[in-house]
């Protein structure tokens, strides 16, 4: 009988704990520990330029954009949806500092719009994916780079060497909300600094 009450009891803290668990998950909603402190997932090859990322669709997906064909006369300046991604370690670091650390890479995947609707309505729905355009803040190698990002454009290429800063760095500079990241279109990235300040 004793066995059985202490079985019992067992069961009903294990029961309360995971009811407090819960509760506690609800009002933080993140997770602010690093599962891979410092860890640095841009890669360089001799030359320096690039090395294509290949496993960011495993990293932090932040929000698609998109600017379809039909909006933009054909021509946008980016095809279609823009779906992107922070590494992991670089997310853990801005969740919990809201800056961009030195070592953040940021990659945009380009997708086509397919359909243009579905059983859930009207609307833009994903199609093929096109390539890939990444951004790297560094503070050592792009010292001379604003705000230390440089940025690359993949196309099918395995590796990428900078563009110039007219190409791509101004628009980011004169248009995006924090450290040249286009934060206000990534409310998940907003969420993540707000929790993060009020721990
Ligand atoms: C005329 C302005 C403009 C130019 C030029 C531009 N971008 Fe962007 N970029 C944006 C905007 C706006 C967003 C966010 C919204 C979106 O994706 O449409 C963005 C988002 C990004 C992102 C996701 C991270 C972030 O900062 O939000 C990457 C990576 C990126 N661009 C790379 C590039 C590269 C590489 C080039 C040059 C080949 C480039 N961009 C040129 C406007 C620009």
């Amino acid at each position: 009988l004793l066995k059985q009450q202490v079985l019992k009891g067992t069961f009903l803290t294990l029961l309360l704990a995971g009811v407090s668990g819960m509760h506690a998950q609800t009002a933080t909603a993140f997770d602010h520990s690093d599962p891979h402190p410092g860890k640095e997932y841009a890669k360089f090859n001799n030359v320096g330029d690039l090395v294509r990322p290949t496993d960011y669709r495993e990293w932090i997906f932040v929000g698609a954009q998109v600017t379809p064909n039909d909006m933009n006369d054909g021509k946008p300046a980016f095809p279609e949806f823009h779906n992107v991604y922070i590494d992991p370690a670089s997310w853990a670091h801005y969740k919990k500092n809201g800056v961009f650390r030195s070592g953040t890479i940021i990659v945009k995947e380009l997708a086509s719009v397919g359909t243009k609707g579905s059983a859930s309505g009207n609307g833009y729905f994903q199609g093929e994916f096109l390539g890939i355009a990444a951004t790297v803040k560094d503070k050592k190698r792009f010292a001379d780079k604003p705000n230390n990002w440089a940025y690359f454009g993949f196309d099918d290429k395995s590796s990428a060497a900078a563009q110039r800063d007219d190409a791509c760095a101004a628009c980011h500079k004169a248009n995006a909300a924090e450290d040249m990241v286009f934060t206000q279109h990534y409310p998940v990235l907003r969420a993540a600094k707000a929790a993060g300040k009020a721990k």
